[in-house]
């Protein structure tokens, strides 16, 4: 078939990495799988009993393209509660089908080809994808030589150098795949910098901010209003991934034109999972805080046990990720070494190349598992490593 059929960057584009490790090792059998980018926690009650009533009574119909006003108003409550950000529920926030299509919607709305994008790297791949399809051109800054921190004074000179084509910056604290989380200095200097920068685009994906650990979230939105986009939904929050309900906030200057990209994508994220949002942002706005304190206990877990071999970690602040260096005795790229082990222990990590040239070398280990199958996996690695480390 010709292949100017198709969208050259779709053609080009690969099988995402994480799936092929899932079908190449799937093989082995039964795996222990700390695999998994969602938590393993069932969605709150209350919630599901949001959504049956919203079918019972017939929420059946198109919402308003942005949303049901009332969910918004419960997202601008929820944010400015919890995040102090300040969006006007009437034009400032757009419900979408999950954060994903808040980034299509993003993406879309702003590149032109040929415009440039600056994604730090490792990253979560969906972000590469997005840029390529629109034609636009992403440029990596690695952070892992910076402690999976963005050094303000790089991003900075990286800024400056691509700043003729310079159209946005792709930010995502907690941050998958590394689990580290940015600090109020860098969020202000972060700002500080933009200003130089009037024509650039902050897109903060913030989706794991009610999975902080130890210190409050900070929000780049509260700190760059005019210049930012921030992308956060329920998925990881309130354990609801599968629904696919995402939440923008920005200016209007921005919603006014991202709202029609939403519009030709989707039409409107389902009636059902907005109104079960509803629910989910008013009467459980902590619905996080028992799961974060399981996921917690299962991180501490971890550490322990990768801290008495010999795996360095990035220190793993939020979301439920670890990423942890590959120790120097075995002469293995990250996917040779999780492919290994993976055969020999029959537990799956994902290999840090999933996410970009600067992810070589590191394994990223979920703990959204059960402790049952952390404290197995890790006992298992443990011996591993031990053996033939
Ligand atoms: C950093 C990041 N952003 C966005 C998403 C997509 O979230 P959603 O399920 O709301 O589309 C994920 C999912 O794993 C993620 O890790």
């Amino acid at each position: 078939m010709s292949t100017q059929l198709f969208n050259t960057e779709v053609l080009k584009a690969e099988i995402s990495q994480i799936r092929q490790f899932d079908e190449q090792v799937s093989e082995f059998g039964d795996l222990i799988r700390l695999t998994l980018g969602q938590p393993d926690f069932p969605t709150p009650s209350h919630v599901k009993e949001a959504a049956k009533r919203a079918i019972d009574e017939n929420f059946s119909f198109y919402t308003q393209t942005a949303g049901y006003l009332q969910l918004r108003e419960a997202a601008s409550d929820f944010v400015k509660g919890k995040y102090n950000l300040d969006y006007d529920p009437e034009d400032e926030i757009l419900a979408t089908v999950g954060a994903t299509e808040a980034l299509a919607a993003t993406l879309l709305t702003l590149l032109n080809p040929g415009d440039k994008v600056i994604i730090p790297s490792p990253f979560f791949s969906l972000y590469e994808s997005l840029v390529r399809y629109a034609k636009a051109e992403p440029i990596f800054i690695d952070t892992s030589k910076s402690g999976f921190q963005i050094d303000p004074a790089v991003l900075e000179a990286t800024m400056h150098e691509h700043k003729d084509s310079l159209k946005a910056v792709i930010f995502n604290y907690p941050n998958n795949p590394t689990g580290t989380t940015w600090d109020i200095d860098t969020v202000k200097s972060i700002a500080s910098i933009f200003k130089k920068f009037p024509d650039t685009i902050a897109i903060s994906d913030e989706i794991y901010s009610e999975i902080v650990y130890d210190q409050p979230f900070i929000s780049l939105g509260e700190h760059l209003r005019q210049q930012t986009i921030v992308i956060n939904g329920l998925s990881k929050s309130h354990a609801m991934t599968g629904w696919r309900l995402g939440l923008i906030f920005a200016p209007r200057y921005l919603t006014e034109q991202i709202v029609k990209t939403h519009q030709s994508l989707v039409t409107s994220a389902s009636s059902i999972t907005q109104y079960a949002g509803i629910e989910a942002l008013t009467v459980g706005k902590d619905d996080a805080v028992p799961m974060k304190e399981q996921y917690q206990k299962r991180r501490d877990v971890v550490i322990e046990a990768l801290r008495l071999l010999d795996f360095e970690i990035a220190e793993p602040t939020g979301a439920f990720y670890i990423f942890a260096k590959i120790p120097a005795s075995f002469d293995q790229n990250s996917f040779d070494f999780c492919y290994t082990l993976a055969k020999e222990t029959k537990v799956a990590l994902i290999p840090g190349s999933a996410f970009g040239e600067a992810g070589e070398g590191y394994v990223r280990i979920s703990y959204a598992a059960s402790m049952e199958s952390i404290t197995e996996a890790m006992d298992r690695i443990t011996q591993y490593v031990k053996t033939k480390g």
